[in-house]
């Protein structure tokens, strides 16, 4: 793709509107104490722009639309799976697919079974439904991201690689038939959307396939991967979308897929393998967990949904324009000071909020401190991606991770140049009364994924 010297803006026009809640401080202030200080808790009527998370909130385009009415909802067999299952072999590579509810009925799957009890899974970074997956099926995480994925400030335009130090070090002290996969994923959510490098991606198929293990991709935003490998990484700047992400699948064994962001739907996700003997067993057990295996839990015409998303995610002009909308927030928090984490990246904006709130302790939750007061500021609804989100390890005691975030997930084709500038704005005014802001001390913690359902009280 040439090199364009035009702002970026967005190939789609407005055909329909949805109408925003604009709310006062003091409902806003009643609402964050009813929902405990957890933007998790809030109820949408309550948020004017809503940012707390990227998956499942896109707007789907008009094809798409008119795609639900060819729905063939028939219990088995139904055109929209032969639809969909052609679009994932067509243009992710894979050979056989099972359809899920969405991401996390994928990870189930497939970590019941390959992982036995004992057994090691590597991952670039973890997520926090496939971390818990992976645990609940008997295995334990172990990270290899590169170190400067856990530096905020640190600039390495490939935050997502692996370290393969740190992989080898696992598989000569483990073994490499107690690790059933690595976990890859393709910009990595957790590390604040940052990609993986197909240099990398190589080197570790190289690596394992000396070894014999095989490499599962967690793809829910590997289109995003493959627009920041076309823009960075040598070799890559003529090549579309598409062929970066045919080529980054084509490295992986196996794939689980949340189509809840990348592929533009709001509700929908699959399992993919390239091994009969693998996908024998999933579309047995699909049928247990989520449906039959022509439909996973989905309706006819989501299927459709997902096939056709699928394709529009891979164009270089929708890429363009949804990077280029969020890198448009990022230089304007960094105009007013706002440490973000850097390179900015693809789904949303990262803010560090140790840096922001430094007067905090990571047990005073200052990632979910910043999220309630940015809440109540402006109706603005972001995330907390820290110490409440990291959990508990099987063991009981916390994790404490390097990175205490609160993201600004940007929905896919949803809001408007305008909405940045409010939420930039928004964010630089309590930045600038930071210094009064106090903490917060947990009063409810649920046993699994505690981030979602916990409650806080003002310290
Ligand atoms: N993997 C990644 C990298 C994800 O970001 C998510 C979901 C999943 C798996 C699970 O997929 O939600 O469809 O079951 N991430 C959402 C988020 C929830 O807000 O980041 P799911």
């Amino acid at each position: 793709m040439k090199p364009s010297k035009r702002s970026w803006a967005e190939p789609y026009k407005m055909k329909m509107v949805e109408l925003l809640q604009m709310t006062t401080r003091n409902q806003r202030l009643a609402a964050i104490k009813k929902a405990g200080f957890n933007t998790f808790l809030l109820e949408s009527k309550d948020v004017y722009i809503d940012l707390l998370t990227d998956s499942g909130t896109s707007a789907m385009s008009d094809r798409q639309w008119a795609g639900l009415m060819l729905g063939d909802e028939a219990y088995a067999g139904s055109s929209n799976f032969y639809r969909l299952e052609n679009a994932i072999q067509k243009f992710y590579g894979y050979k056989y697919i099972i359809p899920t509810h969405q991401g996390r009925g994928a990870e189930n799957i497939l970590s019941k079974i390959l992982i036995k009890k004992g057994d090691i899974v590597p991952g670039n970074m973890y997520f926090t439904t496939t971390r818990l997956h992976q645990e609940l099926a008997g295995g334990t995480f172990k990270d290899i991201i590169i170190d400067e994925a856990h530096d905020s400030l640190n600039e390495h335009p490939f935050k997502g690689n692996v370290d393969l130090n740190k992989l080898d070090a696992l598989v000569k002290k483990y073994g490499a038939k107690k690790i059933p996969y690595i976990s890859i994923a393709t910009n990595v959510n957790m590390a604040g959307g940052q990609p993986i490098s197909m240099g990398n991606l190589k080197e570790l198929r190289a690596y394992t396939n000396q070894h014999g293990i095989r490499i599962i991709h967690d793809m829910t935003r590997v289109a995003e991967n493959a627009y920041f490998i076309q823009q960075r990484e040598k070799g890559y700047q003529k090549k579309t979308i598409a062929e970066i992400v045919k080529e980054i699948c084509s490295l992986t064994d196996g794939a689980t897929m949340s189509a809840k962001k990348d592929a533009l739907v709001n509700i929908g996700g699959f399992m993919a393998t390239n091994e009969w003997d693998v996908f024998e067993e999933a579309r047995n057990m699909v049928v247990v967990y989520e449906g039959l295996h022509t439909y996973g839990g989905l309706a006819g015409r989501d299927m459709e949904a997902m096939a056709i998303g699928i394709e529009e995610s891979l164009n270089d002009h929708h890429q363009r324009a949804r990077v280029g909308q969020v890198e448009y927030l990022g230089h304007l928090m960094e105009s007013y000071g706002i440490p973000i984490v850097k390179p900015i990246g693809g789904h949303g904006i990262f803010v560090d909020a140790k840096a922001f709130l430094p007067h905090l302790t990571q047990d005073e939750y200052p990632a979910q401190t910043l999220a309630a007061e940015l809440y109540l500021e402006s109706g603005v609804r972001t995330m907390e991606r820290g110490i409440v989100s990291a959990g508990r390890k099987p063991n009981g005691e916390n994790y404490y991770p390097n990175l205490e975030l609160v993201r600004f997930t940007i929905p896919r084709r949803v809001y408007t140049q305008a909405h940045m500038d409010v939420i930039a704005e928004s964010t630089a005014s309590v930045f600038e009364k930071r210094k009064k802001i106090k903490g917060l001390k947990m009063i409810y913690e649920p046993k699994y994924l505690r981030f979602f359902q916990a409650r806080f009280e003002k310290l």
